[in-house]
């Protein structure tokens, strides 16, 4: 595990936080996801990984979570979590990420097996034990929004909440909408109403850093199994946003929010109030940014993301992935 400004993969990154992390990752891998669990292992002290529905089914996002502590050779504990949002039916993202969550590598069946399937238990027990936990949610917000609504002192015993989700900007699984807090808006809703301290990755920034064919050429090079597995994961991703955008490159959204703890000098932040609109006709799942520049402007809760290095973020990232 790296500190502060002596990285373990010895990148030179800049923006390093000078005081250890710790973390829980919340997530539903999901290439993006894979791509910050590795990271985070190298940067942060990662005390678990929670699992939860989202880009794929749980079963699979569990999987996956599962293979991949395998891949890296780490004793991180996987915990599952809900299958469902808060309200109605589980959505996936099948046309982005393949129906197993990391669509284009087929990845051993893990012999490592789930330390529970019970991951909101698994937050609360662990906010107790672990003093300045954040907790990173890269995946819809339903096993978060568990343990809050068990404990109402969840929220407040924790560092914070580092998540990838919203937009103050353009939507991707609709208009407006993002789709982690799309896929469970009420969950999101019980977040952002509980006084932690959250930072917000929200598209507007996420989509400022972005993949490339040289990425992949240079995970490649390293001959090495991990690295290259990402580089297979990536090409499918080129892949699917050559089909759905147009260009060969993909957003690495879920890093961001990884980045937000370990490089914070990467990033910078403004505080605003954030709502999530649970109602609209077309507007259900957005993130509600107030960003008036009146003094009438709505009290913030949360910390929203607005510029990253993407250099500095990309360099950081392709050192991390590596050093596997
Ligand atoms: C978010 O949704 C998922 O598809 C990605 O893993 C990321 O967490 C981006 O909108
Ligand atoms: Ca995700």
């Amino acid at each position: 595990m790296a500190r502060g400004g002596e990285c373990a993969s010895q990148c030179g990154c800049v923006g390093c936080n000078p005081r250890p992390v710790n973390i829980v990752i919340d997530c539903d891998p999901g290439h993006d996801d894979a791509v910050a669990i590795l990271l985070a292992h190298q940067h942060a002290d990662v005390f678990g990984i929670t699992t939860v529905s989202g880009n794929a089914s749980l079963e699979n996002t569990t999987r996956n979570a599962l293979s991949l502590v395998e891949l890296i050779g780490v004793d991180t504990p996987v915990h599952s979590g809900a299958d469902r949002p808060l309200l109605g039916e589980p959505v996936h993202a099948g046309h982005v990420h393949g129906q197993t969550g990391l669509g284009g590598v087929e990845l051993d069946e893990p012999q490592r097996k789930v330390a529970s399937s019970e991951a909101s238990e698994f937050l609360l027990a662990v906010a107790q034990e672990v003093s300045d936990l954040w907790v990173v949610a890269i995946g819809p917000l339903t096993n978060v929004a568990h343990a809050i609504n068990r404990d109402a002192n969840f929220a407040s015993r924790i560092a914070g909440i580092s998540m990838m989700g919203g937009s103050a900007g353009v939507g991707n699984a609709t208009r407006v909408a993002e789709f982690n807090v799309w896929a469970d808006p009420e969950a999101a809703d019980v977040v952002f109403g509980s006084g932690a301290n959250i930072k917000m990755c929200g598209l507007n920034l996420t989509h400022q850093l972005k993949t490339d064919d040289g990425l992949i050429e240079q995970l490649k090079d390293a001959n090495k199994p991990v690295p290259d597995l990402i580089a297979q994961l990536f090409e499918f991703m080129h892949m699917r946003m050559e089909e759905l955008m147009g260009e060969r490159r993909s957003a690495l959204h879920d890093p961001c929010a990884v980045l937000a703890l370990t490089h914070p000098g990467l990033l910078t932040f403004e505080q605003r109030a954030v709502a999530v609109e649970l109602a609209g006709t077309h507007t259900r799942g957005m993130t509600v940014v107030d960003e008036r520049t009146t003094r009438r402007r709505d009290p913030p809760n949360a910390e929203v993301a607005y510029q990253i290095d993407a250099e500095g973020a990309m360099s950081t990232i392709c050192a991390a992935l590596l050093n596997y």
